[in-house]
């Protein structure tokens, strides 16, 4: 499996759209923060995608989704790696998820259950707090570096 794992650009927009309405994820928001998505390909082009959006230093986890008949492969977890590894760079410091469909997944990761309600600051200007994720989704977070 030969993969590479690159920042998206604004041309990946529709590829990823495409993937996010195949898993039924939201793509509200996305053309707006795609500059902080990752991509992953392979020799047929883009199989996978993964998104943050930088609120301060908060940091959203959106759109982990990754072509059906890739799944259970990896290709996830790379994504995630490196997006950790990208959100580091920009001094986030706590990363928050919405999920319907992963909990569990993320709950491998490190992410814990949070109340929904208890997330404030400009993170609830997204578009997934806004509405594109239904308010019983499962909230998680996940703390990078502790306060000083
Ligand atoms: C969730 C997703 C991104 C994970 O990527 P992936 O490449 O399939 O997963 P990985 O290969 O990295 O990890 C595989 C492991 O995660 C588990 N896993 C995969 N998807 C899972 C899910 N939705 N919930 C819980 N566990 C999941 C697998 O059972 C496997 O477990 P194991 O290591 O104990 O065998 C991918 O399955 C996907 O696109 N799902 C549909 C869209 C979606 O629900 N995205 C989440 C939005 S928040």
């Amino acid at each position: 499996m030969n993969l590479n794992v690159r920042k998206a650009v604004e041309a990946d927009y529709d590829t990823v759209a495409r993937l996010l309405e195949s898993a039924s994820l939201p793509t509200l928001g996305v053309a707006d923060h795609i500059s902080n998505f990752l991509v992953v390909e392979n020799s047929n082009g883009i199989v996978g995608a993964i998104g943050l959006e930088v609120y301060d230093d908060v940091g959203l986890l959106r759109s982990a989704v990754v072509d059906a008949s890739m799944q259970n492969k990896g290709v996830g977890s790379l994504l995630y790696e490196n997006l950790l590894r990208h959100a580091k760079t920009l001094g986030v410091r706590r990363l928050i998820l919405l999920t319907n469909t992963a909990e569990k997944y993320f709950e491998k990761k490190g992410f814990r259950r949070i109340d929904q309600n208890s997330v404030t600051g400009p993170i609830r200007q997204s578009a997934e707090f806004s509405g594109a994720c239904p308010s019983h989704a499962a909230c998680m977070e996940l703390i990078l570096k502790e306060d000083e």
